[in-house]
């Protein structure tokens, strides 16, 4: 028998970049690799990058660095640098690291298994980073999902919008959307592999089968996912509330399993940034959005992506954010510092904002969104609440944890040996934070 052959895949970036890891690792294993126990003793070690902003690409140069020495330990040892950074920095990877194997692009996901061949063969170092619009969508068949429960589908790639301070369609490339039927036979195979949850992921899932006919494809979509049997919660991300239609809320509304959360983007409240985003709304259009949300699944929870700092925002600008994120009343919020993406429209703009400037808005935006999600969680104490357990708690067994339709993390001690993870529990709230509930399970 041969020499067991392992992998270890490291990943940056959003959910389309965890979905695309498991993707990596099903293709090597279908070619006889295994999970690495450590990354030391990988035969194959792949990094899945994102570039969307600065410091996630300077994690990521750090960690190349790191790997240096394996590679000088194990001639064989394959690196393989994928994903967007590797689409936005090509053989610039090559130059600085000269120890780099394959530098793979964003359309390669699912031709990977080839590539790793090929490269097995000859050794010859590949950089891959075509943005064929006719790559490959349809998964090599076998899933190396890491959870047990929850499982990522991606409905579509890419994304049409350029936004102008956002590095992801330049990487991504543009939107090309898997069929109705693909999607439904991916999530069918999974239901009979026990999944109970399903994230349809995409840049901008409202696009979803804008190429296809008809209208309204996302919400048809939606109600394919809803009536197939066993699936239990349906989530989906990203959202863009310029096409995020009464259609799609409707749907949502009279659906059974698609959860109760709106993750809508906002990015800034003032009117002449979002206009300086190219984001294709105004602060009032998106309350309204809001208003329609609440006016059909009253029960909502509401997050979003906030920037601070985009070029040319100023205190006025600022404001405006602050009051629309008040208005909006989030449960949630990601922010994030505006950070210069070489080759987008922003980062040539004259009026960047100076660091400790962004600093300073970013943490007072913060602290006043950590009041609005106490105060929202402090309404659920007393209420009984649906939670999907995901297991024991992090850091104590002997607690359980799990989330509400609305996306909210909730913890309660285990008082019952039989729980699996996946199931469904009524959990009566005792106690709120900023980022999480407390209660009791009701037996
Ligand atoms: N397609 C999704 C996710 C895009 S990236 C969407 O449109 O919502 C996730 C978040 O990163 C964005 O919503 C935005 O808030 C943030 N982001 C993108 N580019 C950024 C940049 N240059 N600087 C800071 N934050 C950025
Ligand atoms: Fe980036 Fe805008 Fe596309 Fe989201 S919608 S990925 S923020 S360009
Ligand atoms: Fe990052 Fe690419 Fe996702 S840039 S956020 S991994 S689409």
């Amino acid at each position: 028998m041969g020499k067991n052959k392992f992998y270890h895949i490291l990943n940056f970036g959003c959910q389309m970049n965890e979905s695309d890891t498991e993707h990596y690792a099903a293709q090597l294993i279908t070619l006889g690799y295994e999970q690495a126990p450590t990354i030391e003793i990988a035969d194959v070690i792949v990094f899945n990058t994102c570039c969307v902003r600065e410091s996630a690409e300077q994690k990521i140069l750090g960690k190349i660095g790191e790997i240096k020495h394996l590679k000088n330990k194990n001639k064989e040892l394959v690196l393989v640098i994928a994903g967007c950074m590797a689409q936005k920095e090509g053989k610039n990877l090559i130059k600085k690291f000269p120890y780099i194997d394959c530098v793979i692009g964003t359309h390669y996901v699912n031709s990977f298994l080839e590539i790793i061949q090929a490269f097995l063969e000859n050794r010859k170092k590949l950089i891959l980073l075509e943005q064929n619009a006719d790559a490959k969508t349809e998964f090599s068949g076998i899933s190396a999902r890491k959870s047990s429960f929850a499982a990522w589908i991606p409905i579509m790639y890419g994304c049409n919008n350029f936004c102008t301070y956002c590095i992801v369609p330049h990487v991504r490339g543009r939107e090309r959307s898997r069929s109705f039927a693909e999607i439904e036979q991916e999530i069918k195979e999974a239901v009979a592999k026990g999944f109970k949850e399903f994230t349809l992921l995409g840049q901008n899932v409202n696009s979803y089968g804008k190429e296809f006919p008809g209208e309204d494809n996302f919400a048809k979509l939606l109600e394919i996912v809803d009536a197939i049997p066993g699936v239990e919660r349906i989530r989906y991300m990203t959202s863009h509330p310029r096409d995020m239609n009464e259609a799609v809320i409707k749907t949502i509304a009279n659906s059974k399993h698609i959860c109760d959360h709106f993750h809508l983007p906002l990015q800034a409240g003032s009117d002449k940034i979002l206009k300086r985003m190219n984001r294709g709304y105004t602060a009032a259009e998106y309350l309204k959005l809001v208003e329609l949300v609440r006016h059909y699944v009253p029960q909502a929870t509401l997050t979003t992506d906030l920037i601070v700092g985009f070029p040319g925002e100023t205190e006025a600008d600022f404001q405006a954010t602050l009051d629309t994120v008040k208005a909006a009343g989030y449960d949630a919020a990601y922010t994030f510092l505006y950070s210069r993406r070489s080759g987008t429209p922003a980062s040539e703009y004259s009026e960047q904002v100076p660091l400790p400037v962004k600093k300073e808005r970013f943490n007072k935006l913060l602290a006043m969104q950590n009041e609005i999600c106490l105060a929202k969680n402090e309404a659920y104490v007393g209420k009984v609440v649906e939670v999907l357990c995901e297991g024991s708690s992090k850091t104590d067994a002997t607690v359980l944890t799990g989330r509400t339709t609305g996306n909210k993390i909730v913890l309660w001690p285990k008082i019952k040996e039989n729980i699996a993870i996946g199931d469904l529990i009524q959990v009566k709230i005792t106690q709120a934070q900023t980022w999480l509930l407390k209660g009791e399970q009701i037996c």
